[in-house]
Formats: structure tokens, sequence, C-alpha cells
């Protein structure tokens, strides 16, 4: 396993032609299959599921998908398809639905309290919304989302029409995602005043897929395998590596880039944080029986995440030579007419400054008037954004803004991280481009989350677009004590 660790390269010379890459992909052609409309219920529920494996103690898990079907279900559609999705909320609390990534207009982003009143149980609600981008995404709930979460209620959601015909002979999903497990099946508390503060709180049994992982499949021998990687850990940030097996990183958060070759990554890696996805294109091995094998080297002890053994027939695709996928459709900012701001991601100072600020509104301001529930709140903040951090207590009112955009206008942001954790960082409703990072040797790329270390600063760029927009740290305890905030675009 430690072969791969070596042979970093840096990318800092090769900045330049990796935007020029990024910007010379092909368009998708026009034409295709008509768009279709996806008519949906998602049904949120309690349900019982071998989490633990075969023979093992079942687990009463939170699921969209019924009983006997896989806890974690895999959504479909094709790049401009419309969206018709009824939340049926059958759980003893309140949900919602947010569409990870999917840039959507912002009263179907799924927030409770800000885009949409909670969906209560027994309640329905309809999102109806076309999807404009192709690639990977997922879905989940945005109140104690540490508890939805954590007891498995997500849906990953596969946008297609961004690959060439013949693209690649088998994909596979590979949806990371721990579990908090006592050997009964039973959960453990999913929140820790120690994990809050610190790294967050990690699982007792890591996953792939929705049970305990790793993941075994077979790959066509000698065929080009496309792996959707999702993290849908609540804490764990991962590095994603392949051995036994040539590979290339092809889209990051669902938007296409050049294909990197992995050892032209920073680590010969990829670092995926709570809620960030890649895209990479593989060659199975060139005789049947041969292994393949996916492992998260983040910790010390490598994992193993999915062993892939060659089967059947040889395909002949000669020698490993990845291709683009199709260009990303996100607007493009022009960052020299951008407007630059600054955020920083840093501890608490304790008082509850949102809810000094927001009492001292206007009286009449709608702001000041929208109590948050326990479920949206917790009972103290640990974290904040520029200093505010998200309300907590039982008074909780809605905050104001972070800050105040203009929809249509270029940005570029400038992430600060004052702490000495990594927080991965998400902005609704937008795919942002990385532009630079004060530590990293980062290629250009689009995406909705990225990873800020600790002290380092990092620069996104992006058109906004109108609504209120939830930014926050993805490591969902960090985010639930205080890192998160909302940009108004108006
Ligand atoms: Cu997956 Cu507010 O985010
Ligand atoms: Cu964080």
């Amino acid at each position: 396993l430690a072969a791969l660790a070596a042979g970093v390269v840096p990318l800092a010379a090769r900045d330049r032609s990796a935007v020029d890459r990024l910007q010379g992909l092909t368009p998708a052609p026009d034409g295709g299959p008509p768009s279709r409309t996806h008519d949906l219920t998602l049904v949120a529920a309690e349900r019982e599921a071998a989490v633990l494996g075969p023979g093992q103690p079942l687990t009463r898990v939170w699921s969209f998908a019924p009983e006997g079907s896989p806890v974690l279900p895999v959504l479909r559609a094709r790049v401009g398809d419309r969206i018709n999705a009824t939340l049926e909320n059958r759980l003893a609390q309140h949900t919602s639905i947010h569409w990870h990534g999917i840039r959507l207009p912002n009263g179907m982003d799924g927030v409770p309290y800000l885009t949409q009143a909670p969906v209560r149980p027994g309640e329905r609600f309809a999102y109806a919304f076309d999807l404009p981008d192709a690639g990977t995404f997922f879905l989940h709930p945005h109140c104690d989302e540490s508890g939805g979460a954590g007891r498995g209620l997500m849906a990953v959601l596969i946008v297609e029409g961004d690959a060439p015909p013949g693209y690649a002979d088998a994909e596979l999903t590979v949806a990371i995602k721990d579990w908090r497990l006592a050997q009964d099946g039973g959960f453990l508390p999913f929140e820790t005043k120690e994990g809050a503060g610190r790294a967050g709180t990690f699982g007792t049994i890591r996953g792939v897929n929705g049970v305990a992982g790793p993941l075994r499949a077979t790959v066509p021998t000698g065929g080009l395998v496309r792996l959707r990687l999702l993290n849908l850990d609540s804490t764990r940030i991962v590095q994603i590596g392949v051995e036994g097996a040539e590979a290339a990183l092809i889209a990051t958060d669902g938007h296409a880039l050049q294909p990197i070759a992995q050892d032209d990554l920073p680590d010969s890696a990829w670092r995926l944080g709570p809620a960030m996805r890649a895209d990479l294109l593989v060659q199975a091995p060139a005789r049947a029986g041969e292994i393949l094998r996916i492992v998260d080297f983040a910790s010390a002890e490598p994992w193993l995440v999915a062993e892939l053994t060659a089967a059947g027939p040889r395909l002949n695709r000669g020698p490993f030579a990845p291709k683009p996928l199709y260009a990303a459709t996100v607007p493009r900012a022009d960052t020299g007419a951008a407007e630059p701001l600054t955020f920083t991601f840093g501890a608490s100072s304790g008082a509850s400054a949102a809810a000094e600020i927001a009492a001292g509104l206007a009286p009449g301001d709608p702001l000041a008037k929208v109590l948050l529930d326990s479920l949206c709140v917790r009972d103290t903040s640990l974290w904040a954004v520029n200093q505010v951090p998200w309300p907590s207590g039982p008074d909780a009112v809605l905050p104001p803004p972070l800050g105040t955009l203009k929809a249509g206008r270029p940005y570029v942001f400038e992430w600060v991280n004052t702490t000495p954790h990594p927080h991965p960082i998400h902005l609704h409703g937008h795919a942002f481009e990385v532009l630079s990072s004060s530590r990293q040797k980062l290629p250009r790329h689009l995406a909705d989350t990225v990873i800020l270390n600790p002290r380092e600063r990092i620069e996104i760029a992006f058109v906004a677009a109108p609504g209120d927009w939830m930014l926050h740290c993805h490591i969902l305890e960090h985010l639930e004590y205080g890192m998160m905030g909302y940009l108004r675009v108006a």
C-alpha cells in the first residue's frame, strides 16, 4: 500500500496549463435523448437494515428506500431532465431534502426556515426543478443533520450526459460512510462535546454504499471503469488512491476537468471531505482474477475501501489514455471584474453574536421573527463564520445574512481557517472555481465543497445566483455547533 505515497509531483509549474486544460474541454453536443420528467416519491421512514452484514444484528436506519432494498438509494437522471420529487415524512421529527451541489431555484434548496417551512411528521413537500449539470450528486436533510445522515437518510443522485459514447465499459458508485453503531446494531450518540469542539465524532464501523465495508465487486477485464466516489460521512476526510491499476481524476464534485493522472495529483491521491465527490477513470487489470484496490490513505493505517476483481473476457482498450468528459456547464466568473470578500472560519467567542445582532434588528424586521426549533440549533455555539456563530439555545432566531451579493455578478471569496482543524466548506446553489490555496498545490477545478486546511487561505470564484444560500462547514457537528451562515443574493 505504501507504494502509492511516493512520487509527489508539484502542480505549481502546471497551474497555468491546468486552467487552459480545464477551459479547453469540449461541450456536450446538442441533441441527444429528449428530456424526461422523473416523478418520484421519497418516503423518509425508519426501518430495519443489515448494516453490519449478513447474520449480524439489524440496525433501525432512516432511509428513503423501502425495507428490503439498499439503505442508500441511487437515483439516475439525465442532464436537462426535470425532477418532480414528493418528500413524504413518516419520521417522528421534521425533515427536508437538500439537493447537495445541484444548481436549482432557491425555493427548492431544502433548508428549513430559510428556503421552506420544515416538513413536519405526516406532511409532504413537492420539489420540482430541472437538472442543469451532469455529474455525481447526493441529497440529505438540513436540520439535525448528524442524526439524519448518521442514521442513513441520504440518496445518491447521478446525472448522466457528460460522457462521450463508449467512454467506459462499466461504472461503479462508491459512497463512503461510517456508522456509529454498538455491537448490538444500535446507534451510539452522533454528537459528543469532545468531537463537536475538535475534529468531529467518528463512526465505529467503516462502510461503503450503506453497509459495513469494504465493497467487493467485479469489473470487466482490461476495461475502462468509471468510479463515482462520494464521501457521505459526517466527519471523516478521506484520501483516495487506486492500487493495481492506472487511474485518473476526471471530475470534481460532479464537474469535468482535463483528466489528471493519479501520479500527478498532490500526494498521488485526492482528498475528499464530507460531501465531496470525485469521479475517477481506471483501467481494470488485463488478466481475469487480478485485483485493483481503492484505498483511503488518510490515516496512518490505510483502509481498503473497495476490492475490484477483473472478470470475464479481456476487453482490448489499448494503453491507458483517459479522455475528458464533456465540459461543465457552470458559468465562469470573470475574476478581473469580481468583487472580493473574505470569510473567516474560526472558533466561536462564546457570546451568541448572531442573537445580539438579531435582537438589534428594527422592530418588524421579518428576520427577527423566525424562531428556530431545537432540531435546527444546539444548546451552545463552538464555531463561527466571521465571528458570528449560527445561533444556539432555546430562543434562537434566524440571523441576518453573512453578506449581501448581487445576482449575476462575479465574486472572488477568500476563505480563511483560523482553527487547528480542517473544514470542508460548502456553498449552496453554486459550483465555484477553486483558484488558489496558500498551502497546497491544487489544480484549478470546479467544486461545491473544498477542504480548508488549518491556517490555510483558499480563493474561489463564482457568479452569484439569486436567493438565500447556506455557507457552512460540512463536518456536521461543526455546522450544528455554529460554523454556518448564509448569503443573501438579491
Ligand atoms: Cu450538503 Cu448545507 O449541505
Ligand atoms: Cu468544520
